[in-house]
């Protein structure tokens, strides 16, 4: 993960530094730094490349490369597949090398669409003064924009800080929607900017709707974008989703049935299909984990190894199955840090007080954990994932009982909730600002941080975690229908809405989540890998239909993502294979510390800085 920076201005005037934004993007790529200025004179324009580098593999490559050319890149992304990085190689060489040798913006596209893996870039070309700027199909990686009409200036940059700047309300992320190119003569010419957009292939028929929902995001106030009208585009790199209903009640739809558990699912497996496609999904599952675990700089000290991986992990299934199959395929002697998050829970009032208090207030919302446990055993930060967490810990632990599993117990008490958010997270998450976003934002950092306790024979020790990579189970809900809304869809509007709706959360996880996600953990210099969203595994679900991947008519628990059940089951899992979704707001209780009455979508007011 790196910090990438773009600057490019259209007059002379003299632009003060946005030190606490460089401050940010310092934190993201700790290893080295490096700047580089370019231009034209006659028609003027002033290019600043700047770059922060955390450094992942291969020997160091301090950033911004310029070529013999003349051509420089930023490069904030990872290379898994489809350009040959060797394991000794970084990949940001490698894809300033394959730029570097195309003459036209045909082959410049071929490069990207070819990439698999997460990026966002900046490039100039310095053949014709081009610009070119971007984000990977589904947005894994931050880029964000905003331009100053009035001394003519355009920023791109990997994360902002709110309310510095020029412009201070006027970030906003570069729609994933395709990648922009920038004719730097025609702009100093005309003194305003053109993007001319060169959109990903999204699968649709005519290409307004395969331009992706993205597009009626507004380019920054003073600038306009036109699309190419050659029609040359990204070739998207997953297949469309598959959007086949059953024919007939028995292809898809087993009529509702009372109750079902974990060992209906291992009725499911008996017959031989469901195994098969349950095996197919492990395969390439853990394929796209071994790609996003391996050739990492190994970090030990000489008292012994230290993990160089984490998952963020709530004990739920999707979390369970990311830390099993990094298992697979992380070194026997290196441990493996499982980041579990809870944010304090009120002490339980005594009896009486309690019961005056709702008498009052009948509309509070109760909480049921605390609510009538005993204060004389309540520990504060046994929360619901806390307690799913350690019951994971301990089936990881039977099916492997020879590797060191770092359970971080990450404690978090309001106070210190209120100072980091004001100092960092409200930076990290803007230009978003729901409720939403600002408690997931707040519970990744503190999970990414990786500070917190291990218990080790008995004893609580504190603990840091010292992985650079930290896997996210994002994408999976998405994909195998795991939230209760698709429930809802699919009772109202059955297969054809669910369809519909899957593939509206899947267009959309750029701008909800992924940018947001890539800059809250990037800031403790340790990068994002999205696992889920690997491409070969986007597309094989999306070759699926929707049918093999859940069944709503089967109870919580079940239903949902039956198929990453299945391969659970399958990988030796007991009763975590059956756990119901618990948002991460909840199941860490951070929503619990705040306001009872707002509504998710609501702005989030503690988000504002003074
Ligand atoms: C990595 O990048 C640097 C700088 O571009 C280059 O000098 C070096 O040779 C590259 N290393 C490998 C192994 O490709
Ligand atoms: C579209 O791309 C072609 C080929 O690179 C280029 O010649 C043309 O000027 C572009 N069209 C627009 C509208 O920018
Ligand atoms: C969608 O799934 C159906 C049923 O399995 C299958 O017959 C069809 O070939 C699939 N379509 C695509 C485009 O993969």
């Amino acid at each position: 993960m790196c910090g990438i920076f773009c600057l490019l201005s259209l007059s002379p005037a003299r632009r003060v530094r946005d030190e606490a934004l460089h401050e940010h993007l310092r934190r993201r790529g700790p290893d080295s730094s490096g700047d580089l200025t370019f231009g034209g004179t006659n028609p003027y324009y002033q290019c600043l490349f700047s770059t922060h580098v955390l450094h992942m593999r291969g020997l160091l490559t301090p950033q911004p490369v310029q070529d013999n050319a003349g051509n420089v890149l930023v490069w904030n992304g990872e290379i898994f597949g489809g350009l040959t990085v060797r394991p000794e190689e970084n990949d940001t060489a490698v894809v300033s090398q394959r730029l570097s040798s195309c003459d036209s913006p045909s082959q410049i596209l071929s490069v990207l669409s070819a990439a698999r893996g997460p990026w966002g870039f900046a490039y100039y070309q310095k053949a014709g003064d081009y610009l070119w700027f971007g984000r990977d199909f589904f947005g894994r990686r931050s880029l964000l924009w905003n331009f100053d009409a009035e001394v003519g200036a355009l920023t791109l940059t990997s994360v902002a800080s709110r309310g510095s700047g020029p412009a201070p309300c006027a970030w906003q992320e570069v729609p994933a929607s395709g990648v922009y190119r920038i004719d730097l003569k025609a702009a100093a010419d005309a003194g305003s900017l053109t993007f001319e957009v060169y959109p990903w292939a999204r699968g649709g028929s005519d290409l307004a709707s395969s331009f992706g929902p993205a597009t009626s995001e507004p380019v920054p106030g003073g600038c306009s974008a036109v699309m190419n009208r050659s029609g040359l585009v990204l070739a998207a790199p997953v297949c469309p989703l598959n959007t086949s209903v059953p024919e007939s009640l028995s292809a898809g739809e087993v009529p509702p049935d009372s109750r079902r558990c974990a060992e209906d699912l291992q009725q499911l497996l008996s017959s031989k299909e469901k195994d098969d496609e349950a095996s197919r999904l492990v395969a390439v599952l853990s394929e796209a984990v071994r790609r996003r675990v391996q050739s990492l700089p190994c970090a030990f000290r000489p008292s012994g190894e230290l993990a160089s991986v984490a998952v963020l992990f709530s004990g739920g299934i999707d979390s369970m199955v990311l830390a099993a199959l990094a298992d697979r395929h992380i070194p026997a002697r290196q441990p493996i840090d499982l980041l579990n998050v809870a944010f304090r829970l009120q002490a339980p009032k005594k009896q009486k007080e309690s019961a005056k208090k709702h008498g009052k207030d009948k509309n509070k919302a109760t909480d049921s954990t605390t609510e009538g446990a005993d204060p004389r055993t309540f520990s504060p930060f046994d929360v619901p994932d806390r307690i799913t967490g350690r019951a994971g810990l301990k089936e990881l632990r039977e099916l492997n009982p020879e590797r060191r599993w770092n359970f971080v117990e990450i404690n978090v008490a309001k106070e210190e909730l209120q100072k980091i958010r004001q100092e960092r997270i409200c930076h990290l998450v803007h230009p978003l600002d729901t409720v939403l976003d600002d408690s997931i934002g707040c519970a990744v950092w503190f999970a990414a941080r990786g500070r917190g306790f291990v218990v080790e024979d008995g004893e609580r020790r504190p603990f840091t975690s010292s992985a650079k990579v930290v896997l996210t189970g994002i994408g999976a809900d998405e994909q195998l229908a795991g939230y209760s809304r698709h429930r809802v869809r699919f009772t109202k509007s059955g297969h054809e809405g669910l369809i519909q709706e899957l593939k509206m959360e899947l267009d959309r996880i750029p701008s909800r989540n992924l940018g947001r996600d890539d800059r809250v953990i990037g800031d403790h210099g340790k990068e994002a890998r999205f696992p889920y969203l690997d491409e070969d595994v986007v597309s094989h679900l999306n070759a699926l239909p929707v049918w093999e991947k859940a069944d709503l008519s089967l109870p919580r628990g079940v239903g949902e993502k039956l198929l990453l059940r299945l391969a659970a089951k399958r990988m030796g899992f007991g009763q975590s294979a059956v756990l119901p979704k618990r948002a991460m707001q909840f199941g860490s209780r951070i929503a619990k510390m705040e306001d009872h009455y707002e509504k998710a979508s609501d702005k989030c007011t503690r988000l504002l800085t003074d």
